[in-house]
């Protein structure tokens, strides 16, 4: 049995395999994972409200499977909306952090009734003020994304003296500034992001004070860690050590906000490929897969690691994995140590239930994955 995958989720991985006749690719998701990772998550930190972060792994099945008491989910587009409508999620249980969103969506969120949007920027806070007046905005600040897998930082976020005229500016055009958001990136295995993220979340907070705009909503983002190839820290510690810090630096009534994405969703996933060819050039093996960059391992060549699983029992050497488009950019891991299968074998990637499916596209003909709930 490989490391870091549940010894339950393994045999009912191969017990799949072994007696359905689905032809691979197709991504495996273990529905007791995913329950029980939703039952832990954000528990360690009080007045938490978890929020599903719905991009990680936007399959209906899974969407609805986490339609638990606790759970709420966490938006960006109008696709990710209509998900959750055609499940018949009320709108109090979602909310909206991508700080800038299109003026098409920002309508459609309101009509459904979704009151609470992130933003950093004056333009979006027109636009809000424009089509969704009245509404309940945080902000969304830049904080430290070292040793974090997957940075989110240089795209969003502002400084807190920015922020501070922001949410003044926000109140102006008759908006509700209730808060403040960060995200410490996402596979986030360095600590401290978190510990340095809350000093500059509780200036701010003071600021904002001092300027007269008590707010009540810390929404932390995501970021927590999954075992890939590796041991990270543990979810209860990095809880433990995030409920000491907002109790020591913010008001005892505030409101925690979480939303977790790969956490919930990514160690639950087996993706089920299959070998389609071999070539050994300038002294490297490839294997060449039918899933790779465009259909479902984008993250690959932004620095996720995962782990590969053959079949046989010939002795290892090193490869490097492709996928099966025709693009030289479709390459997801170098010198990884696998016994040689054959064309045709099945080969298994294992922690691949976050960001997979829902990056993947059809590029050069091939198809997404199916997702299948086990
Ligand atoms: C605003 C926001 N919240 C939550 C998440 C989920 O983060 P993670 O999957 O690292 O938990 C993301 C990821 O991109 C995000 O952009």
């Amino acid at each position: 049995m490989p490391e870091f995958v549940r010894s339950s989720t393994w045999e009912k991985v191969l017990n799949f395999i072994a007696t359905s006749d689905e032809p691979a690719p197709y991504l495996l998701m273990d529905k007791d994972v995913v329950r029980e990772k939703a039952s832990v998550i954000g528990k360690g930190i009080r007045n938490c409200r978890v929020y599903y972060a719905v991009k990680a792994n936007p399959h209906m099945e899974i969407a609805g499977l986490l339609d638990r008491p606790g759970m709420n989910y966490e938006i960006a587009s109008e696709g990710e909306l209509k998900i959750l409508s055609a499940l018949g999620i009320k709108p109090k249980r979602i909310i909206s952090s991508n700080p800038v969103k299109s003026p098409a969506f920002i309508r459609y969120a309101v009509d459904y009734g979704v009151e609470y949007f992130a933003f950093d920027s004056v333009a979006e806070v027109d636009k809000l003020a424009a089509y969704a007046p009245g509404c309940n905005l945080y902000v969304r600040l830049t904080v430290p994304n070292e040793g974090s897998e997957w940075p989110l930082s240089k795209k969003f976020g502002i400084e807190p003296d920015t922020a501070i005229d922001l949410l003044l500016y926000a109140r102006e055009r008759g908006l509700n500034p209730v808060g403040i958001t960060f995200h410490v990136g996402s596979q986030c295995t360095n600590v401290y992001n978190w510990s340095m993220a809350l000093d500059k979340v509780s200036s701010v907070w003071n600021g904002a004070e001092n300027m007269g705009i008590r707010l009540k909503i810390l929404n932390i983002g995501g970021g927590y860690p999954i075992r890939y190839t590796k041991e990270v820290i543990d979810i209860q510690s990095i809880e433990e050590m995030i409920d000491t810090l907002i109790a020591q630096k913010f008001p005892e009534d505030i409101q925690v906000q979480l939303e977790p994405g790969r956490a919930v969703v990514g160690d639950a996933g087996v993706f089920v490929t299959s070998v389609i060819g071999k070539a050994r050039r300038e002294n490297v093996n490839w294997l060449y897969i039918d899933v790779g960059v465009f259909n479902g391992l984008m993250e690959s060549i932004g620095g996720i690691k995962y782990q590969y699983m053959v079949g046989s029992r010939a002795s290892t050497q090193k490869w490097t994995i492709a996928g099966p488009s025709c693009d030289s950019f479709d390459v997801i891991a170098h010198e990884v140590e696998l016994p040689e299968p054959m064309i045709g074998d099945h080969l298994l990637i294992l922690s691949a239930g976050a960001y997979t499916i829902s990056y993947a596209s059809e590029f050069n003909g091939f198809p997404v994955p199916k997702t299948i709930l086990i």
